[in-house]
Parts: C-alpha cells; structure tokens; sequence
C-alpha cells in the first residue's frame, strides 16, 4: 500500500523487493561511488536508505573509521534495516526515522548519498538543495537514480519480458513524480544551483539461469499491480503473477535472450568550502 513518502508503500513483500532490488543494483552504486570518491574513514548521510543497502554498502568501503547515518521516514523500513545490518555486524551504521525535509540536526557529513529517491520528489531541486545543507565544507554530494521510461531492448530480447517490462514502464509515468529523473540529473542540480554535476551511466545486463532479474521485474510488476490495472487494464489474473518470474526466465533461456534493466546514472557535485543552507 502507498504511503506518503513511497507510492509502494513500506509492506513486508515490497521490503523484499527493495532488498533483491539491491542485490541487483549494489554492485553499480559501489563502483559509482568509488568513482566519486567514497573513501575509508568518511562520515555519510544515506538519505531515503529504505531498508539500508547504500548506508550498509557505504558502511564496508568507509570501513571501521568512517560511520553511516541512514535516514528515511518509513518506520518498518527502518526497523529492518536496522536489523539486516546489525547481522551483517556493522556497527558503524545508525538509522533514524525522518525525512530529509524535517532533519534540521544531524549535522555535516563528508559525503550525502541517496539512490532511487529523487524519483519520488515533487521538487528534487529542493530535495537536493535540503541534502547539501548536510554536506560539509568540501565533501560530496551524490545521487544514483535510474531513467524509468524508453529504454526497452527489443532487438535480442524476449518479448515477455518486454511486454511486462511496457506494463511497469506505463505505469511508472503516471505513478512516480519523476520517472525519467536519471536524464534530468544536470538540470536538477544545476536548478538546486549546485553547478553540473559529474555523471556516470552503466546498463544492468543478466540473463542466466539463477538471474535475479526474472524476480525483480516480476516483484516489480506484483507490487505495480493496482497502478498497471488501472492505466492498462490488465489484472492478477492475466498477468499469472505466482508463475511470471519463471515464465520469464524459461521464456529469456530458451531464446538465449538478454535481459537489460534501466540505465542507472550517478550525478555527484564536492560542495564548495561555503556552507549550503
Ligand atoms: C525506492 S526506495 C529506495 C531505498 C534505498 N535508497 C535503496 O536504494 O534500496 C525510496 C525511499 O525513499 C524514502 N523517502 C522518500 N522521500 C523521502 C524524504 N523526503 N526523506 C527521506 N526519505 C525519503 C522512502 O520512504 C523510501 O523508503
């Protein structure tokens, strides 16, 4: 169900989904924000940490001098992320419930990190604006975002999944605020008058048998669901939602097809030595 923070709501299946999501997406924000400059001993703001997979990410490279602050206003998000890290034995990272809009006190940190939350303001100049008054003098800024809408692979694909993957893309441009915030990254910050950012862009390509893509598109799809109903009118039923994910990936290793997720860009700007508020 949809909250106001998150139009999918903070429920336990879509929880899951944002964790096999991670899995998925990880190993890209890593290399990002190595790329920016991520480094051992460093204090980080994770804003919109959901259940915590950037601040834990960011919590193994910053390492046992650095510390993580994950912030979200989605108590059960929270509550699970606190757990999943404290067993992953990361005891550098803290979580507190309130949005980035509220937090007037957490005080200055050497890199403000947020990944798939622009997407989800309805000004994300201002949000940027809001998560640079967190960043201290000389430290960084980053977002990694994606560009939900027009990247479909047709050519060695397969068609089921780009007929699910059209369902989830109709339905993203009416229900995310900003669906295609990742090909907006330069004016956001440059309207947050944070200057042009540095950009990177990588495509997530998988296709082989124990992908996690089959899942992740056909989680996408169930927790979609009233949204895809709605704009196209296609429901539960027609979509066989217990059997997709393994319709897709028979239907992908039979054709030997390649499955492509949305392009993920990383935008990031070093703040000046004057404080933004
Ligand atoms: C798609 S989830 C992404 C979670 C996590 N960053 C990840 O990549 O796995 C977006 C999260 O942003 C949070 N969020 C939305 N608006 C926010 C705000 N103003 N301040 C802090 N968090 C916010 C939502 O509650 C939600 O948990």
């Amino acid at each position: 169900m949809a909250d106001t923070w998150y139009m999918l709501g903070h429920a336990d299946p879509e929880l899951a989904r944002l964790a096999l999501q991670a899995s998925i997406l990880d190993p890209i924000t890593e290399r990002m924000l190595h790329a920016a400059g991520l480094a051992p001993g460093m204090r980080v703001l994770d804003v919109g940490t959901g259940v915590g997979d950037v601040a834990m990410l960011a919590a193994r490279i910053v390492g046992p001098t650095g510390s993580v602050l994950g912030i979200d206003p989605g108590a059960p998000a929270l509550a699970t992320a606190a757990a999943r890290a404290r067993l992953a034995g990361l005891d550098t990272v803290t979580f507190r419930e309130v949005a980035l809009d509220a937090a007037a006190d957490l005080g200055r940190f050497d890199m403000v990190v947020g990944r798939y939350v622009l997407i989800h303001q309805t000004d994300p100049a201002a949000f940027l604006r809001a998560a640079a008054a967190h960043v201290g003098p000389g430290g960084l800024l980053a977002f990694h975002e994606f560009m939900g809408l027009g990247h479909i692979v047709s050519e060695g694909g397969s068609p089921l999944i780009q007929e699910i993957g059209r369902l989830v893309q109709t339905a993203m441009r009416v229900a995310l605020k900003h669906p295609n915030v990742g090909a907006h990254l330069v004016e956001h910050f440059d309207d947050a008058g944070l200057g042009r950012p540095t950009l990177l862009c990588e495509v997530p390509v998988d296709g082989g048998p124990a992908s996690p893509f089959y899942d992740w598109l056909a989680l996408t799809a169930r927790s979609m669901l009233p949204v895809i109903e709605k704009v196209s009118g296609v429901g539960a039923a027609a979509l066989d939602l217990d059997t997709l994910a393994d319709r897709l990936r028979e239907e992908a290793l039979a054709r030997r097809a390649i499955a492509t997720g949305a392009p993920q860009f990383l935008a990031w700007v070093r703040c000046g030595s004057t404080a933004m508020s």
